[in-house]
């Protein structure tokens, strides 16, 4: 008898409409996104905040799942794979891309940029945008532009002048420019992907790194290397792209789901660069109340800074000479 009562009430069920409705939600395509930041970091919110919009606008006909922390592999790894097509999506810092794109080295010089509001005019305006398409001649579109503030070098032991640089071991990015940067200051430098830092920090493998206050924070880098200094030497900004692969899948589903696509990795952009702001001031109270050492460089010793890596400057051919120009008078 129970049993009858509970098949009547299954049927009910279905036809009351409970099955179908289930169908109707699933989307076309799923596509994956990678960062290598945490869940509650700027460029990994707005990834999140961009997969939202692109289902809202498609109807949801196209859900975007994001990867957080690494899940999908370190930048280089993430990169080669969205070139083919085994992820879709990616944000990375610029520290990676010339790997893939050697003119945008030019945007990893240190002190290239005055201060914020430089960087912005250049990415926003027709650099930003030459550097974004010639990304298409390596099977990837670049979408936007994030920002990621202004890197320091951070150290386990007290650093105040150039000369205490000096013989350190210090970590960089996978670029030899950044390699060379370090030498230039004295010290050794040694390339490691994100993920492997604390771990080289925290048993003396390392003697410092270099990033931005809420990376320096959320990483937990501040824990095991509690001197800040802040030299700026970098404003190094990060970028959104998608595979060509990718973009194909998207355009089969719906032409203009292409163009929901590229306005919504505009919006998600906007929408990082406010997150910034309010990540950047509250990772550095928190590292300031934390009890970390912040130094900041007399003018003369930011000089000294400045100075030491002029050859970056002078070793680049009339191509880059060229594109400095217009990046410094931009
Ligand atoms: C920043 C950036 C990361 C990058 C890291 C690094 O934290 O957001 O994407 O991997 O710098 O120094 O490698």
């Amino acid at each position: 008898m129970r049993i009858r009562l509970f098949l009547a009430l299954l049927c009910a069920a279905l036809l009351c409409g409970c099955a179908p409705r289930e169908t109707e939600n699933v989307p076309e395509l799923i596509l994956r996104y990678a960062d290598n930041q945490p869940e509650d970091y700027p460029t990994t919110l707005a990834a999140q905040y961009f997969a939202e919009l692109v289902e809202r606008e498609t109807d949801g006909r196209i859900r975007i799942r994001v990867f957080a922390d690494g899940e999908l592999g370190d930048e280089i790894s993430v990169y080669r794979q969205v070139q083919f097509g085994g992820i879709d999506f990616a944000r990375i810092s610029v520290g990676a891309l010339g790997e893939f794109l050697p003119e945008s080295d030019v945007l990893q010089l240190p002190y290239l940029f005055t201060d914020a509001e430089h960087m912005w005019r250049v990415l926003d305006g027709e650099i930003g945008d030459e550097f974004l398409n010639k990304i298409q001649t390596t099977g990837v579109y670049g979408l936007s532009w994030f920002d990621a503030g202004a890197r320091n070098i951070y150290t386990r032991a007290p650093v105040r002048t150039l000369e205490d640089l000096s013989g350190m071991t210090i970590r960089v990015q996978e670029s030899d420019l950044m390699s060379r940067m370090v030498e230039l200051w004295g010290a050794t430098p040694v390339q490691i992907p994100y993920s492997g830092v604390y771990s080289a920090l925290q048993t003396g493998k390392i003697d410092g790194a270099e990033n931005n206050w809420p990376s320096y924070e959320a990483s937990g880098h501040f824990t095991v290397a509690p001197y800040y200094l802040l030299d700026r030497h970098f404003r190094l900004p990060e970028i959104q792209f998608v595979g060509a692969i990718a973009l194909e899948k998207v355009r089969s589903v719906d032409e203009t789901c292409v163009d929901v696509i590229l306005r919504c990795a505009k919006e998600s952009a906007r929408y990082e660069r406010e997150l910034w702001r309010e990540r950047e001031a509250a990772s550095e109270e928190l590292i300031r109340s934390h009890g970390c050492t912040v130094t900041e460089l007399s003018a003369a010793e930011q000089e000294k800074f400045r100075n030491a890596v002029q050859p970056l400057y002078d070793e680049c051919g009339p191509e880059m000479q060229a594109l400095i120009e217009r990046i410094r008078n931009g």
